[in-house]
């Protein structure tokens, strides 16, 4: 039998956000093979009901243990907010959001305790990053906006686009009149983003973006299921400098394309595969 240590860790998302997370795990753990899901035919997740997202989750999160993952990363905030408890339930390995990793670090940086929490109408709507926050800091104050408009612009590669700064100051200025001094970037899409948002809170405020810590807590994770990968992957083939796996559900020549120029990442093929 293989050693189950060296085997991938699943990574998905709706699209190309979740790749802001595989980057940081690799970036803290580079002995791990990925297997990275960008369900490109069915995104967004954010509009859809909690109904909706759990059973695309549930499809993706059993292809991923049908192809053998150690664990499972679930790099997406609406599925999290949607879908953690019931894929920990239902896969046979562990399974980790990235909301509750987003809640502890805001909780660590914030000094008046008022947060706000930028995601898409699916999260915010769930309430998970209000409970999250307020169960490690009873008396935090937590603000959520929802700013369903930021995905789609960002999968239509329009990051620095003149139109995609004034829906971020429309979008953020509720935010700016309550004086939030940390604010959650709570979808994994946004840190594409995060220039423009910066430009618009300005330096008094510290943004989260929940990736490292997600890869934080992933590592500490896979010690205690004595899971950690003990050797480098072998060198993926061709051009591809990280030793990931990259699998979208759609386009998956457009989805190489963006994932190249917005995350410098050199990716010489991406699968395409349905989930059903
Ligand atoms: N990137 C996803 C998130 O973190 C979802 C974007 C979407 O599909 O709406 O919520």
């Amino acid at each position: 039998m293989s050693d189950p240590r060296s085997a991938p860790i699943g990574v998905f998302d709706s699209g190309l956000g979740g790749l802001t997370v595989a980057r940081a795990i690799h970036a803290r753990l580079p002995h791990e093979r990925l297997l990275y899901v960008g369900d490109t035919a069915r995104v967004p997740y954010g509009p859809k009901s909690p109904e909706t997202v759990r059973r695309y989750a549930l499809q993706i999160g059993s292809w991923l243990v049908e192809q053998g993952v150690k664990a499972i990363v679930v790099a997406c905030n609406t599925a999290t907010a949607h879908a953690l408890d019931v894929l920990s339930d239902a896969m046979p390995v562990p399974v980790l959001g990235v909301v509750s990793p987003g809640a502890t670090a805001a909780v660590r940086v914030t000094r008046t305790g008022s947060i706000g929490v930028i995601g898409t109408s699916g999260t915010i709507a769930s309430g998970a990053y209000a409970r999250a926050i307020m169960a490690l800091a009873p008396t935090a104050v937590v603000h959520g906006v929802a700013c369903p408009l930021f995905v789609p612009l960002i999968e239509e590669g329009m990051i620095t686009h003149a139109a995609t700064q004034l829906i971020a100051s429309d979008y953020l200025r509720p935010l700016q009149s309550i004086g939030v001094d940390t604010v959650v970037l709570g979808c994994t899409h946004y840190p594409l983003l995060r220039q423009v948002i910066a430009a618009e809170m300005g330096p008094q405020v510290t943004l989260i973006d929940s990736a490292a810590e997600t890869a934080r807590v992933l590592a500490e994770l896979l010690e205690r299921f004595n899971l950690l990968a003990t050797s480098l992957p072998e060198p993926a083939a061709g051009v591809q400098a990280m030793p990931i796996r990259v699998v979208a559900s759609d386009a998956p020549e457009h989805f190489r394309r963006m994932a190249e120029s917005f995350l410098d990442w050199p990716l010489d093929h991406v699968e395409h595969h349905v989930f059903t």
